[in-house]
């Protein structure tokens, strides 16, 4: 009987081994506590403060995505009352839910309301276990206006038994009431060094050999979003097995990530340089040919022009209007191959 018991338990410890394994690894590697959080210093210095005296205000997180927000907030969570007790006392919900008034009228208002329960001894000794509750609305931008304003009186009535943290990726978006019933964290977009050292963490904790510089590319490509470059780091590293080189390289990168090889580039504003047109509509088939894409090539011709010295401003404004131009077109669906010669041509007849 004995035997039988150990084998189970075996099991299902590799089972959940297998499971942590199976995980994307934005999952496995979100941050467990405050201080794995990267960059955010003034979020994570200011919530470990109230962690400290265990005295939360409602809160509002705001920034692009990719930057930390919603792990810091389960992050903070299971510090404050430990894995047990945030059964009970934490809300969650996010865009997947219902976001409209009913939902505020119901759910939320509900569980605003309940008493706190109370924490086991073992979690008092452990956790702070401050005695309110806290509600995640998680991208509580797109809460409809009159759900957001239902909410007022909600946040004030329960304030002595609940906070609220509310999520999202554009302020503005979130109607001035509400922001003012909250101290606000604005979460900035993770600039390279930060991200590296995570980005190179996960590396090392996978095991995965690359190039010289491609966690750099894959930084320069996701832009501050470290999801986005954990999770292209993953399928790169999916893409060994199959090319069998043993490495990640900045090429293999480029094409996951759709984006077009800097060769590609130059040799594209070459062209466009050179102003002979027959030649610039034949390079522009090849291109399209090829599958490149035309928004993503917008983007590029915008980094390389204006990031460049060579070229005066007054070359720059003309440039930065034709590019939008041809990007809200593109966006609205008309065809790659017209806007893109119609670009390039315009371009190379700037004065
Ligand atoms: N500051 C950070 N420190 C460490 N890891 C991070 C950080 N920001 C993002 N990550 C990684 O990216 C993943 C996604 O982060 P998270 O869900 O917190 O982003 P978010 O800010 O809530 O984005 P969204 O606005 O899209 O919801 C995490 O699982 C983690 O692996
Ligand atoms: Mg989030």
């Amino acid at each position: 009987m004995f035997e039988n018991f150990g084998s189970n338990k075996k099991r299902k410890l590799e089972n959940s081994a297998e499971k942590e394994q199976s995980k994307p690894w934005v999952e496995k590697y979100r941050p467990k506590n405050l201080d794995e959080v990267t960059a955010q210093d003034h979020a994570v210095t200011v919530l470990k403060k109230t962690l400290e005296s265990a005295n939360l205000s409602h809160m509002l997180f705001y920034g692009p995505p990719g930057t930390g927000k919603t792990s810091t907030i389960l992050a903070l969570t299971k510090e404050l009352f430990g894995p047990e007790l945030m059964k009970t006392r934490v809300l969650e919900l996010n865009a997947s839910d219902e976001r409209g008034i009913s939902i505020v009228r119901e759910k939320i208002k509900n569980f605003a309301r309940l008493t706190v329960s109370k924490p086991s001894k073992k979690d008092l000794e452990n956790y702070p276990c401050p005695p309110y509750k806290i509600i995640i609305l998680d991208e509580a931008d797109s809460m409809t206006a009159d759900a957001q304003s239902a909410l007022r009186r909600t946040m004030e009535t329960y304030s002595s038994v609940t906070r609220f943290c509310m999520i999202c990726n554009y302020i503005t978006r979130i109607i001035d009431p509400l922001a003012s019933r909250c101290s606000k964290f604005r979460f900035k977009s993770l600039d390279s060094s930060n991200a590296l050292e995570r980005l190179q963490y996960v590396a090392t904790q996978e095991n995965v050999k690359y190039e010289d510089g491609t966690l750099e590319k894959i930084l320069d490509i996701s832009a501050g979003d470290l999801r986005r470059a954990i999770t292209l780091l993953q399928s790169a590293s999916k893409l060994i097995d199959y090319t069998g080189t043993g490495e990640v390289t900045i090429k293999q990168i480029e094409e996951l990530a759709g984006v077009v090889p800097t060769t590609i580039l130059k040799k594209m504003v070459s062209k466009i340089e050179a102003k002979d047109l027959t030649e610039l509509t034949t390079y522009v088939n090849e291109f399209i040919k090829s599958g490149w894409s035309g928004v993503a090539i917008v983007g590029q011709l915008h980094d390389y022009y204006i990031t460049n010295e060579d070229y005066d401003a007054n070359f720059k404004n003309k440039l930065s209007l034709m590019l939008f131009d041809t990007d809200s077109k593109l966006t609205n669906g008309t065809n790659e191959h017209i806007q893109l010669l119609n670009l390039l041509v315009k371009i190379s007849q700037i004065q």
